[in-house]
């Protein structure tokens, strides 16, 4: 890479040294949540002998999203990352269906979420109507789930962020109700990805749809489960691009539409949609009420097979040196980002386990093919660990602010500027290939040839496997390579 092999030692003694202070301090810290969810992720039997995240890089991004995800869609993104990666079994993707029935006596209390929940209901404006405040009408949206989940896993008599039970099931409903009643909409009736004008984004389908599903699976709600269908289903035919089955990023050419439209086939928003049709897929077809999986089989294959072209359509295009794929994903000269390449690979991976869970007759869904998956775990070990810093930086990444451009002024150590989401979206890869892993009886997918990429991924691959010496080496060089990117 453009590294000078000089400032490459420099940097592999920084990273050293902070290697040996994060380890030092995190043992004194006190109040170390984040240690405990690191090694809840990560003492996981299921991943002995497979490849996989460092501890330290989990400690370090929890810590990071702790500092700066504080936008109301990266808040959450981090609040979902928390739940696949470290309370599995509250999320509609676990192995089993208790997920449905969340309860004050749920085991492990999913704390940092009801600390995080608080401090989102401690921060509305009385009055507010939105979770959180934004001009964006789907991205406060993003919380919604979490919000039911702490109002489920509260006793009648409890409080929480100062509010009751029942005022918190106020806040989920006039959140659910500005969607419904109070947004602009397109003639055919898809819900505005803004407040002020009607404007469709890709990204609502993360935002908005798994919400709508969540609280309609939990509460029974059939209303709500198939208002999340619909939208999915409207998002999909005014987006998607029908040369390369990939979804356009911004439309706003309706009665009513304001904003700019970027019809550019957009990395992370191409992650939004098929990772939010996916969470809207298993919140109906791992539903414990077998009516309800019943109702929604058709709409099931339906959201499988759009995740499924999404998928498709992504790794038919090429990839940077790096392994990772374009920030728009068929325009080579657009950078490689790895914000968007790890969320997409985490939806090839849930797509995999869903469909062979769920191949019954009356429910089948369409698999990724094999190239698909190959492709995603190529991706996996392109980013993992060569792309994220000891601090939990990811890098390069797309601007979180500016969709077009990379993310500069990032530094690996965390002082400079960073994306949250990239961050949120390397935990859903790792927890989506961790349960992966575990379907599959421990084995990992394996890779497309060894073409993925140049000496960095290469040597990462093999020092991860050398243990704890090897491991501070490849640190020492994924330091370097967010330095210099
Ligand atoms: C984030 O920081 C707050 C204190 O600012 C702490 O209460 C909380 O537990 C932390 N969450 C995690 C996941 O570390
Ligand atoms: C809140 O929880 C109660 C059950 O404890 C449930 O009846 C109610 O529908 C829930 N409301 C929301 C918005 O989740
Ligand atoms: C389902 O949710 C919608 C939207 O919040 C609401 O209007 C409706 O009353 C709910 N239906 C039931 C049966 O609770
Ligand atoms: C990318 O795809 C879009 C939509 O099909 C198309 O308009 C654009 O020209 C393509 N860009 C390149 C560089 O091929
Ligand atoms: C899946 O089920 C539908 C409806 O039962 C059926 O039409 C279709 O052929 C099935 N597909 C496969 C691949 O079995």
């Amino acid at each position: 890479m453009r590294t000078q092999p000089t400032r490459s030692r420099l940097l592999a003694a920084v990273a050293l040294l902070s290697f040996t202070a994060t380890s030092v301090l995190g043992a004194a810290l006190p109040g170390h949540d984040v240690h405990q969810l690191a090694r809840r992720a990560n003492s996981d039997p299921r991943l002995s002998g497979v490849t996989r995240i460092e501890d330290g890089q989990v400690e370090g991004i929890e810590q990071l999203l702790n500092r700066t995800a504080t936008k109301s869609w990266e808040i959450g993104t981090h609040l979902a990352a928390l739940l696949e990666l470290s309370y599995p079994a509250l999320s509609p993707f676990a192995d089993s269906t208790s997920w449905a029935r969340p309860s004050p006596s749920s085991s492990p209390a999913p704390t940092e979420i009801l600390s995080n929940v608080a401090q989102i209901l401690e921060n509305q404006p009385s009055g507010q109507q939105q979770l959180v405040s934004d001009g964006s009408a789907a991205d406060p949206a993003s919380v919604g789930p979490f919000v039911v989940l702490a109002n489920f896993t509260l006793d009648g008599d409890e409080q929480i962020g100062g509010r009751s039970k029942a005022q918190v099931d106020d806040a989920v409903q006039r959140q659910v109700d500005v969607l419904m009643n109070g947004t602009p909409r397109t003639p055919d009736g898809a819900i505005s990805h803004r407040t002020e004008d009607v404007e469709l984004w890709s990204d609502f389908m993360y935002m908005v749809p798994p919400f709508f599903a969540y609280l309609g699976a939990v509460t029974l709600n059939s209303t709500l489960l198939t208002e999340a269908y619909t939208q999915c289903a409207l998002y999909r035919t005014h987006l998607r691009d029908e040369r390369t089955n990939l979804w356009r990023h911004i439309d706003n050419s309706f009665p009513g539409g304001g904003g700019r439209a970027d019809p550019g086939l957009w990395a992370t928003g191409n992650g939004w949609a098929s990772y939010g049709l996916l969470r809207v897929l298993a919140t109906v077809v791992n539903h414990p009420d077998d009516g309800v999986v019943q109702q929604f089989a058709s709409q099931s294959r339906d959201l499988a097979a759009w995740a499924g072209e999404i998928i498709e359509g992504t790794w038919a295009q090429p990839r940077t040196s790096q392994g990772l794929r374009h920030n728009y994903l068929n325009e080579s000269r657009s950078f490689g980002d790895a914000s968007g390449t790890a969320l997409l690979s985490a939806a090839t991976f849930r797509l995999s386990l869903l469909s062979r869970r769920f191949s019954t007759a009356a429910v089948n869904l369409t698999a990724p093919s094999s190239l698909a998956l190959a492709s995603a775990e190529n991706s996996y070990r392109a980013l993992v660990p060569a792309r994220i810093s000891l601090a939990g930086v990811v890098s390069p990444v797309v601007d979180p602010m500016s969709f077009r451009e990379q993310l500069e002024g990032v530094k690996a150590d965390g002082s400079g500027r960073s994306s949250p989401e990239a961050g949120a979206f390397v935990l859903l890869l790792e927890a989506a290939r961790r349960d992966w892993v575990d379907e599959n009886g421990g084995t990992e997918p394996s890779a497309v040839d060894a073409g993925v990429d140049g000496m960095w991924s290469a040597t990462a691959g093999r020092e991860h496997r050398l243990g704890a010496g090897g491991v501070a080496v490849v640190l020492a060089a994924a330091l370097a390579l967010v330095v210099g990117a």
